[in-house]
Parts: C-alpha cells; sequence; structure tokens
C-alpha cells in the first residue's frame, strides 16, 4: 500500500512539473508593433528596442521570448488577464493603468509632442484649442488630446494612421510619443514636430498585479541591463544622438 501510494505521489509530481515547466517555459510579450524605433515590422519579423530588452529579459530568466502584436489599447487588458507576462510597448507609467496592473522601474524617459505640417500656425500646446488632433487609440496622447479645449479628436488604430492624416490635410496635429515622431517626420519632409513638448513621461513594463515574483524578476533584469551597459547598448542601436 505504501508503495502504491509513493507511486502515486511522484506520478503526480511528475505531472505538475511537467505542467509548471511548460507554463514558465516561454515569456510572453503583449506589444503593438506600429511604434518605431520601439516595437515595429521589418519584413516578416518583429524588431525594435523593447523587443530586445524583452529578450535580454526572458534570457535572463532562461525563457523563450514569444511576441504577441495586438491592438495598443488590448495590451493592459491581456496582462491582467494573464494571457500574455509582459506588456512592453513603451507603455507610460500612469495612475489609471496602475489601478489595473504593476509597472516595472522605468527603462526610458519620453514626451508626447506635437507633430504638425512645415506651414502650421500651431507653435505651443496652447494654440491645439479648437483644432482637430489624432492620436492612437488609449495612448497618453489620447488621453493628453481629449482634455484641450473644444478640440475635435480623431482616434486612428496605428499612430502612423494618423500622421498620413496629417499629410493629406484631413487634420491639424498630431499628438503622438518623441521618439515614433522623429522617425515619422524624418520619411516627410512636409512635417515638423513643434519645439516646445507637451509632457515627461517615463516607460515601463507593464506586469499582473498578483505576479510580484514575475516583478521582481523583471526588475531584476532590468537593473542588470542597465548596470552592464547592455540597456544603453540597445537604444544607441536604434537612436542615434544626433536626431
Ligand atoms: N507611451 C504611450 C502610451 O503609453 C504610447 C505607447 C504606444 N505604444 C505602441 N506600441 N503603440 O500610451
Amino acid at each position: 500500500m505504501k508503495k502504491v501510494l509513493c507511486l502515486a505521489a511522484s506520478v503526480l509530481m511528475m505531472v505538475s512539473l511537467v505542467a509548471c515547466t511548460s507554463k514558465t517555459d516561454e515569456l510572453v510579450m503583449a506589444t503593438n508593433a506600429e511604434f518605431p524605433p520601439y516595437e515595429y515590422h521589418q519584413g516578416d519579423k518583429i524588431v525594435g528596442i523593447d523587443v530586445e530588452i524583452c529578450q535580454a529579459i526572458a534570457d535572463e530568466m532562461g525563457r523563450k521570448l514569444v511576441i504577441e502584436d495586438m491592438g495598443f489599447d488590448s495590451i493592459i487588458t491581456s496582462v491582467y488577464t494573464g494571457k500574455a507576462d509582459l506588456g512592453v510597448a513603451g507603455l507610460t507609467i500612469t495612475e489609471d493603468r496602475l489601478k489595473n496592473i504593476n509597472f516595472s522601474t522605468p527603462y526610458a524617459k519620453a514626451t508626447q509632442v506635437i507633430i504638425v505640417s512645415e506651414d502650421s500656425d500651431i507653435k505651443s500646446p496652447d494654440d491645439l484649442v479648437g483644432k482637430t488632433i489624432g492620436v492612437q487609440t488609449g495612448t497618453t496622447g489620447d488621453v493628453y488630446a481629449a482634455d484641450i479645449e473644444k478640440v475635435k479628436l480623431e482616434r486612428y488604430n496605428k499612430g502612423f494612421e494618423a500622421v498620413q492624416a496629417l499629410t493629406q490635410g484631413k487634420i491639424d496635429a498630431v499628438i503622438i510619443d518623441n521618439e515614433p515622431a522623429k522617425v515619422y517626420v524624418s520619411q516627410n519632409d512636409e512635417l515638423k514636430i513643434v519645439d516646445e513638448a507637451f509632457t515627461e513621461e517615463e516607460y515601463a513594463i507593464a506586469v499582473a498585479k498578483e505576479n510580484d515574483e514575475l516583478l521582481n524578476e523583471v526588475n531584476s533584469a532590468i537593473a542588470k541591463l542597465k548596470e552592464s551597459g547592455k540597456l544603453d547598448e540597445i537604444v544607441n542601436k536604434y537612436i542615434s544622438a544626433d536626431n
């Protein structure tokens, strides 16, 4: 009897071990690959600063990185519901988001900027009153734009679509993060970034609230990446100091 029990116990243990490893084998990153230089499509691959940071974190944890590309406004939900382990998408830390998920220590600083056409009369955020503004749905740019007096807000699935609408004269300005703004403006001679930035922000990685163990692992991986200079190396690969 003892033997049988013992066998049963060890079978159970093995089963749970297998179940455990297959679950923790992968590190699922929820992102929206419409945000150069942080995450974007290159041929059939998704590349960028966030992808390399998350790859380095996965390496550190001995897990295989799996990228789930989705609509920006689904990222927090997928982390919250446990469909993805991490939300890595140039995500700005906000009080509102902290109600549903936790954020890692920040890994980058950013600002919201205004893109306009070269001949625009918009010279500062104050000039946005009453204008038609394009944003990517669910971003902090969306939140700020919605607060502007008498604004007509146009929401797009991708930041790039907002920029396209601007070049087509359909809207007056786009509010978007500074680095993607630089990328889009560099691809179009008729566009410029308004000198005065909108807000200061910090990017961090989203983790489910109850998952403190994962949060700690991510934080210690980020600390290591900062210390070793690897984080700077990744950033410098995608962002040149002079642009
Ligand atoms: N930083 C902004 C935010 O958190 C925009 C991020 C957009 N990221 C993306 N992968 N599309 O709302």
